[in-house]
């Protein structure tokens, strides 16, 4: 039995998730994600770390995680997907922890060393509160000085494309993707448009956008002491050429052991 509600909100959707499956965890993403993993500074834990991938999805980087040497343990609330992440790390010979759960509601007090939310994993919840929750859980659930990630699209980094339309390509999979940034730059919605032969598929997702000073204190009013930014994963500033919007907030109090 899993602690998952269905909200009906879009991201509980499960056939959102299957029918843009291509397109959101594609190879391309999949090597994308092993070698941030295997190269990002902003990757190096400490040897076998106890490391949680919030809203894992598909393990794309759980998996390399694992085989990194780390102890880690994924959550999603979505079951196919983490079905998915089961599969993949079956097939790396690694072993993971994988919990159906909502991240607005999982935290296991001082259980993990970093925890990494990758790949626009964050701002899905409709109340602004809900959103610091979800850090004040991340902060529950690490142990003094460690770190969380979060990995998103920044309000100053999208405020820069003037490209609102985009057409691709996928394993005989058509994607129209159209962006609306609305409630006055507070959130962005993404209407998706999925053409595969004669059948199609539609749909809308919706998140809060965040600048980095607007992430600084939600991160702050959930516990952190100490936040950075980076625009890129290989650790650049986050400044005028950022491509993400990468916060890593560190759990402050007493580091026993270290
Ligand atoms: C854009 S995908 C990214 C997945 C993964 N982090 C990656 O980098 O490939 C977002 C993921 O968040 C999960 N998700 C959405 N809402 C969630 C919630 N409330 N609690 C837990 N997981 C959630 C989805 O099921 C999906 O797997």
């Amino acid at each position: 039995m899993s602690d998952v509600h269905d909200t009906g909100a879009w991201f509980a959707d499960q056939a959102f998730w299957r029918d843009f499956y291509p397109h959101l965890f594609s190879a391309e993403r999949a090597a994308q994600a092993a070698r941030i993993v295997e190269r990002s500074p902003l990757f190096r834990f400490p040897a076998g770390a106890r490391v949680l991938d919030l809203c894992c999805g598909p393990g794309l980087f759980t998996v390399p995680l694992a085989r990194a040497g780390h102890a880690v343990t994924g959550v999603d609330l979505s079951a196919p997907l983490l079905e998915r992440a089961r599969r993949g790390s079956r097939e790396a010979g690694v072993g993971v922890r994988l919990v159906e759960a909502d991240m607005l509601a999982f935290a296991e007090p001082e259980a993990f060393d970093a925890v990494v939310n990758m790949f626009t994993s964050f701002g899905y919840l409709d109340r602004h509160e809900d959103n610091v929750q979800v850090l004040r859980n991340a902060h529950t659930s690490l142990v003094p000085g460690g770190t969380l990630l979060v990995d998103v699209v920044g309000k100053e980094v999208l405020a820069r494309r003037d490209e609102r339309v985009s057409l691709s390509e996928l394993e005989g999979k058509v994607l129209v993707q159209r962006d609306t940034v609305f409630d006055d730059w507070s959130r962005l919605r993404s209407d998706w448009y999925s053409i595969e032969g004669t059948r199609a598929a539609t749909a809308s997702m919706t998140i809060h956008l965040y600048s980095a000073a607007e992430l600084r204190d939600m991160l702050c009013g959930a516990g952190f002491t100490e936040v950075r930014f980076h625009g890129d994963y290989e650790g650049g500033p986050y400044d005028h050429r950022a491509e993400r919007l990468i916060a890593v907030a560190t759990k402050g109090g007493d580091v026993r052991g270290r």
